[in-house]
């Protein structure tokens, strides 16, 4: 196993022996089993910024392992806050309570800083645009248990690669890879940051940016589809990039059979199906995507926690 995490910030600080010990826990868990594996500790969820499936994913890994959870989804009302707490002393006071918290905030490098300050482990469910590490671990999940390898194989990178903190914690997690190509597609005015192209050059990663999806999708053995972030950015942004890359049934059938389509979820206009296909469809795989959520931060909080 590799070594044990301290906090768990952004995604460069897994490792392959980790990743794997991770993944074979991840995949002892049973749907209908319980677990007491973190029988006796508390886990505090601190959510400053809106979430349905992190915090509920984190909940339900939590309470299945037998934890039990405090806090809030919506941090930003507290009383301490909105009477002007800080960050750090929330996290000091939240140190008392619980043996590990769980924090998405809507400001970038926020986790780090409650790092800095914290007794208890940290787990970084979302920084604002910066990363959301948890995400890319069940992502690299998902792509091994789907098309079975995570090494060799091409991504497509589609939407809004500016905002969405998703694909730049996937991206920085790729890098620990052999033979990944990249390809990231999205409207002009949300393109990947340089800081992970600068990342991938330096690790040795092919990629590339297109703009012509339908030519993109026929190579990819997966389509990785974001929603545009619409609460990071300029209305008239919003305007020119909605719509422009969308997945739907006519160019579902450019996409191979034995490739898959990943989501983090929650999607809207950008992918365009039928529930039918959604659900009939072996390539749509985002919503087995988020079940595997919860295996995978059950592996973590054991790992971490225990
Ligand atoms: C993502 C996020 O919060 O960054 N959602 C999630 O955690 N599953 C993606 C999104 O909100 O678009």
């Amino acid at each position: 196993m590799g070594a044990k995490l301290k906090h768990f910030i952004e995604s460069q600080q897994l490792n392959k022996p980790l990743i794997d010990s991770l993944f074979k826990t991840a995949r002892s868990f049973d749907f209908n089993s319980e677990y007491d594996v973190l029988k006796g500790k508390i886990v505090a969820l601190l959510f400053y910024e809106q979430s349905s499936r992190t915090s509920n994913s984190f909940k339900s890994a939590a309470q299945r392992l037998g934890a039990k959870i405090i806090g809030t989804e919506n941090a930003k009302e507290f009383s301490s806050v909105a009477k002007g707490e800080s960050l750090e002393d929330t996290i000091r006071v939240f140190g008392g309570f619980a043996h590990g918290i769980v924090l998405r905030h809507s400001e970038e490098g926020s986790a780090k800083r409650a790092a800095e300050v914290s007794r208890r482990p940290i787990i970084n469910a979302g920084d604002g645009r910066g990363q959301h590490p948890t995400q890319a671990l069940l992502d690299i999940y998902t792509i091994k248990q789907e098309i079975g390898r995570l090494d060799d194989f091409s991504i497509a990178f589609v939407g809004d690669l500016a905002y969405g903190r998703t694909v730049r914690s996937l991206c920085y997690l790729l890098g620990k890879f052999d033979g990944v190509d990249i390809t990231f597609v999205s409207p002009e005015n949300l393109r990947i940051g340089t800081d992970i192209k600068d990342y991938l050059t330096r690790h040795g990663v092919n990629f590339k940016e297109s703009t012509k999806l339908d030519e993109v999708l026929p190579k990819a053995d997966i389509v990785y589809v974001t929603r545009i972030q619409k609460e990071r950015m300029a209305i008239e942004d919003y305007e020119k990039a909605r719509g422009l890359y969308v997945i739907n049934q006519k160019n579902l059938g450019l996409v191979r059979r034995e490739a898959r389509v990943m989501h983090p979820l929650p999607h809207v206009e950008e992918i365009d199906l039928p529930v039918k296909i959604e659900e009939t469809d072996e390539r749509i795989a985002y919503f087995r995507q988020a079940e595997n959520g919860m295996y995978v931060r059950m592996a973590l909080l054991s790992h971490m926690l225990r």
